[in-house]
Formats: C-alpha cells, structure tokens, sequence
C-alpha cells in the first residue's frame, strides 16, 4: 500500500442531499445488495461527512449491516467529519446516533482496515478536477480493492443534486454502464447534463461521438413527447425513453428506474471513439 494517500486535494464543495440520486443507485445495486461483507465506501467525501452519514442512512435501511468509510485526501477535511461523527453519535445531529460510519484519510489506493474489500466504492465528483488521461489509472488504483463482485461508481452532478451522471466500473477497473440521473420537474432539456458528464466523457460531448448522438437523441424525444407533460414530466421521459429503445439504443432497466429519472445504458453505447 502506498505510504500517502494517491492523488491530490481539490476543491470540497458537497453539501445535503446532493448525492441522494446517486445514494439510490448504489442502495440498489446487486454489488451492495448482495455483498458478504456491505463494507460502502465513499471516497473524496469533501468539505463535509454529510454524504457518508446520508449514504448510511440509506443504505441500513435497506441493509442493517451496512457500513461506510468515509476516504478524503485532505486531512483537515478527515479532522471535521470526525468531530461531527461525534456529534451523530451523541445525539446531537439529525442522523440515527448508531450510524456506521467512519472516517479516515485515504485516495485512491482506497485503504481498509484488516484486509477488507470494498462491495461499493463511490467517487462523486473527485475525478472532475483531474486531466482525463489520470482516470484509467484512477479506475484501476479504485477497483483493484473491491471485492470480486464490487462496483466503482464515479462522477459528477451539479451542486443541488438536481443533474448528475455516473460510470459503473467493475472490479476489473472495466466501465460496464452509464447512468444519467435528472430532477424530471422543471427540466427543460435531458442534455443540460452535458455540463455534469464524467470525466471520461465530458470531453467527448462533440458530433461525431456517441455520448453526443445520445444527447442529442434524447432532447429530440423529450422535444417531441412534450404534450404528455400534462400528464407529468416523469409521463415525458418514460415515452422519450421507450422511443430511444424503439430506435435501437439498448437501455437498460425499467420503467421503474426510469420513472426516477434515470437513463442507463452499457458503456459500449457511449464509450469515446478509439
Ligand atoms: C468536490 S469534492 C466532492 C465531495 C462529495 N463527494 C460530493 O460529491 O459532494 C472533491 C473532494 O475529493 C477529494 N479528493 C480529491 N482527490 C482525491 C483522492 N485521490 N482521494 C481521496 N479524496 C480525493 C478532495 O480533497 C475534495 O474534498
């Protein structure tokens, strides 16, 4: 194991709530689900412990066991989610006072007490501030302490949890799928999620590339289902989504993921042209 932390600090914007989309996507995942050991870790937790306790929260209800490490880079931030940790504990925080959580410094060699393996690890918004050529690397550093069936989740969303978007990587460091994730009230277009693509996406957001025929296939459906919206925007996007599959783009998932505003598809169907 490396002896300091792999990477490098970076802004620590966060803030509650912000990551509830993403809190949802892990709480269903088979890797979380199903893992031996519900070991979650949330890694670049930033300025605040305040996505770990939510992330616990919503985890243990699904799984008691659930447990989360929160990882940052920057040790004054692992000094602050501590002190408020204590605060949880004593009663004094608006979480359960028997969340497990903690907290500890770490990048991405992702370091766990006694040999353990991670059955999540999520990195929200930590690779945004890298160059693209450092995220393969980040990927494979990440997933090489997953368990075998664990799941890296990393991206990016914008600062209210409103529009966001993630990779699904395996524990071979592999990208398997691709998620948007968007707040269906108000939205005016699905592509206003070009501002919040991952890393190894957002650069490749231009004609000619997948992840830009996506985009902009999914605002023409969206345009085009737009007198459904008297029956709810969540009525607009199942009809766009059912329209992209129609036309031959392999979504995944159901209506009851897309009805959350979800989008997935595997990574094949949006991955940077060699
Ligand atoms: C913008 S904040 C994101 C906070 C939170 N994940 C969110 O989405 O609201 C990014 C955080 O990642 C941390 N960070 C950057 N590189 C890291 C690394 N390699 N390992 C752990 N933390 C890292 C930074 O110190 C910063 O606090």
């Amino acid at each position: 194991m490396a002896s300091s932390p792999l990477g490098r600090p970076t802004r620590g914007t966060t803030g509650t709530n912000r990551l509830r989309r993403n809190d949802r996507w892990i709480a269903s995942a088979a890797a979380f689900r199903r893992a031996a050991d519900p070991l979650v870790v949330d890694l670049g937790y930033g300025a605040s412990g305040v996505t770990a306790f939510e992330l616990a929260t919503r985890l243990q209800r699904v799984r008691a066991d659930a447990e989360v490490r929160g990882l940052e880079i920057d040790p004054a931030r692992v000094a602050t989610a501590t002190a408020q940790l204590a605060d949880v504990h004593a009663g004094r925080a608006p979480f359960p006072p028997d969340l497990r959580v903690s907290f500890a410094r770490g990048g991405f060699e992702v370091p766990l007490p006694d040999g353990r393996r991670a059955a999540v690890i999520r990195a929200m918004n930590v690779l945004r501030q890298y160059d693209e050529s450092d995220v393969p690397a980040a990927w494979q550093t990440m997933a090489a302490r997953l368990a075998p069936d664990g799941l890296l989740v990393e991206g990016t969303c914008d600062e209210i949890g409103r529009v966001s978007s993630w990779i699904d990587v395996d524990a071979s460091g592999a990208p398997q799928r691709f998620t948007v994730s968007l707040r269906l009230a108000d939205l005016e277009h699905p592509s206003i999620v070009a501002e919040r693509l991952p890393k190894a996406l957002i650069h490749h957001n231009v004609p000619g590339e997948r992840v830009h025929a996506l985009l902009v296939a999914l605002d023409r459906e969206w345009d085009r289902a737009a007198a459904l919206s008297t029956f709810g925007a969540t009525q607009r996007f199942l009809a766009a989504v059912s329209a992209l599959r129609e036309q031959g783009w392999p979504v995944l998932g159901g209506k009851s993921r897309w009805r959350l505003g979800e989008l997935t598809l595997p990574w094949a169907a949006v991955a940077p042209l060699p």
